[in-house]
């Protein structure tokens, strides 16, 4: 595992394991991160959305592995910011997660006119200490100048869909010049799009003898992103993070940036509702 600093000083390891539809059923989701911290995952990546906060907690707690070597992310919904209700929508996440702190708490996706607001609860639940780090998830370049205008704590990450079909170099730069590390969610592009037999992967892929898989992921951590691969099986996590035995050359890395088609597969950040 390589770890990143955030701009307050944090580690966080990378990559993560992203959780969304992890399991279908909660033994499921348990099993799945039990899986993963074998592997040697110690940041995982989840949501209030995914429904998923209590039995990654109870992985978290029955692993024993020490709390201070996992990273916890987890993050507010629309309608909580929407219904005014960002305090208690916290609570509810720390009792369900219940391990103590989360490390970083994110606004999941920018609500139209309350950016600013929701950001300024943000800042106010980090000053409480109950949190390690803040940031934001799925902000595009405007909702980030309308946030970091009224901001006193700049966002120590922002989570964005981001794979080589949807590169979004433009925010990724703006991101680096404010000290905002980019996370990447879907970064294998999820089961909608066909990326993982792109042929331009695969031949990258073969050359290397890894896995087209492997080669995205190693592409992120090359481009300082933090991807967060969701896997449910234990060769698969195994795979998406046996990535510091091999590099690629300056001119692979932009035949994989040349990829991109500004293709998502997830909400359009502009066209999201709650
Ligand atoms: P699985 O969990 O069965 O491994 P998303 O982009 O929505 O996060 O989902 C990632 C998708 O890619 C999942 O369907 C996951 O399935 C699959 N996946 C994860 N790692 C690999 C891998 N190394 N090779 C192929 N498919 C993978």
């Amino acid at each position: 595992m390589k770890t990143f600093e955030l701009n307050n000083g944090i580690a966080i390891p990378s990559p993560g394991l992203g959780t969304y539809r992890l399991g279908r059923n909660d033994a499921e989701v348990e099993h799945a991160v039990r899986s993963a911290l074998d592997a040697g995952y110690r940041h995982i990546d989840t949501a209030t959305l995914y429904g998923n906060e209590k039995p990654i907690g109870k992985a978290l707690r029955e692993s024993g592995i020490p709390r201070d070597e996992l990273f916890v992310t987890t993050k507010l919904w629309g309608s909580d910011i929407l219904q005014e209700r960002i305090t208690e929508a916290f609570e509810e996440s720390m009792k369900k997660l219940d391990v103590g702190f989360v490390d970083l708490y994110l606004v999941h996706w920018p609500v139209k006119g309350k950016v600013v607001e929701a950001w300024h609860e943000m800042e106010r639940i980090y000053a409480t200490g109950a949190v390690r780090a803040i940031g934001v998830s799925n902000h595009l370049i405007h909702h980030l100048d309308e946030l970091l205008d009224g901001a006193d704590v700049v966002p120590a990450v922002n989570q964005v869909e981001l794979h080589p079909y949807l590169v979004m170099q433009e925010l990724q730069d703006f991101c680096r010049d404010k000290s905002i590390v980019v996370e990447s969610w879907s970064p294998l592009g999820s089961s909608k799009i066909p990326l993982l037999t792109d042929p331009v992967l695969l031949k990258i892929a073969s050359k290397k003898g890894k896995s087209t898989a492997q080669v995205i992921l190693r592409w992120n951590l090359q481009k300082g992103l933090l991807p967060l691969p969701k896997s449910s099986h234990k060769d698969r996590q195994r795979e998406n993070i046996e990535l510091f035995d091999f590099s690629l050359t300056a001119d692979e890395m932009s035949m994989i940036d040349m990829l991109d088609r500004n293709e998502r597969t997830g909400v359009d950040p502009d066209e999201i509702e709650f």
